[in-house]
């Protein structure tokens, strides 16, 4: 199959690393997610990816927290998910690259914008560290705000629903699946897609976003594909 997209920015949840357990990094889960990333580099695509951070902390459920603190914890959880991820992508055969918003250079490389796209040139999957590096910014703002600095074609949002509805699947079972639903319907109506900062930094940089399920190890293949494998917002 030939890939659509040449360049796609992947954004993953921390849920989503930790598989059935809720919490922390399930392993297998990286294995599984590396595998199919690694069938999507090896269809020529160019991967980007950030990853949240909520299966260690959530900045903004952080109760009576100071919130630039409880933020600074949630950038030091995407760390942990950036890395963790690297090495399952390693384990599956792949050159990967973390950088990070927020200087740490023992540990990764400082985001420099040319070096990331350097990288992806170079067929190195790059994951993108700390969100946007600011506290009170999510890390759907932090995927947006890098997909539009490295051109990317396309967000890949993966979630653990297959699209977005017009109203929660999980509560209502009469909740209608959208094929393709506007920037403007996502702000107006308040589809649960992204928050309001991020949805209007794509909405202003004409940045698709998919929507898919990543549980179907084999979705991510189909969309770079070009098959609508959730929900398209644009
Ligand atoms: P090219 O310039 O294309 O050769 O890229 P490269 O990443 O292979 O070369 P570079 O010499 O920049 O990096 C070699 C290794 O060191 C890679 O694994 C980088 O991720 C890592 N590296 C580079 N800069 C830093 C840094 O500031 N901090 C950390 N922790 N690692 C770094």
């Amino acid at each position: 199959m030939n890939p659509v997209y040449k360049r796609i920015l992947l954004k993953l949840s921390g849920e989503v690393l930790a598989g059935a357990q809720k919490s922390g990094i399930d392993f297998d889960t990286v294995l599984t997610i590396s595998k199919s990333i690694k069938k999507v580099v090896d269809m020529g695509v160019q991967v980007a990816i950030v990853v949240g951070g909520g299966n260690f902390w959530r900045g903004r459920s952080s109760g009576e927290m100071d919130r630039t603190r409880a933020d600074h914890m949630g950038m030091l959880a995407t760390v942990i998910n950036s890395l963790g991820l690297a090495d399952g992508l390693e384990k599956v055969g792949l050159d990967v690259r973390v950088q990070t918003a927020i200087e740490m250079r023992e540990i990764a490389e400082p985001y420099i914008r040319n070096k990331a796209v350097r990288h992806l040139e170079k067929g190195r999957v790059v994951i993108f560290g700390c969100g946007t590096g600011n506290p009170f910014f999510s890390t759907d703002t932090g995927a947006a705000l890098r997909a539009a600095e490295i051109d990317a074609d396309i967000i890949f949002k993966a979630t653990n629903v297959d699209g977005v509805y017009d109203s929660d699947p999980n509560q209502n079972p009469n909740a209608v699946k959208y094929d393709t639903v506007s920037f403007m319907d996502v702000l107006n109506k308040g589809l649960h897609v992204m928050d309001s900062t991020a949805a209007s930094l794509c909405m202003d940089n004409k940045l698709p976003i998919l929507v898919f399920n990543l549980n179907d190890p084999e979705n991510i293949v189909r969309a770079v594909s070009g098959e609508n494998a959730g929900t398209i917002v644009k």
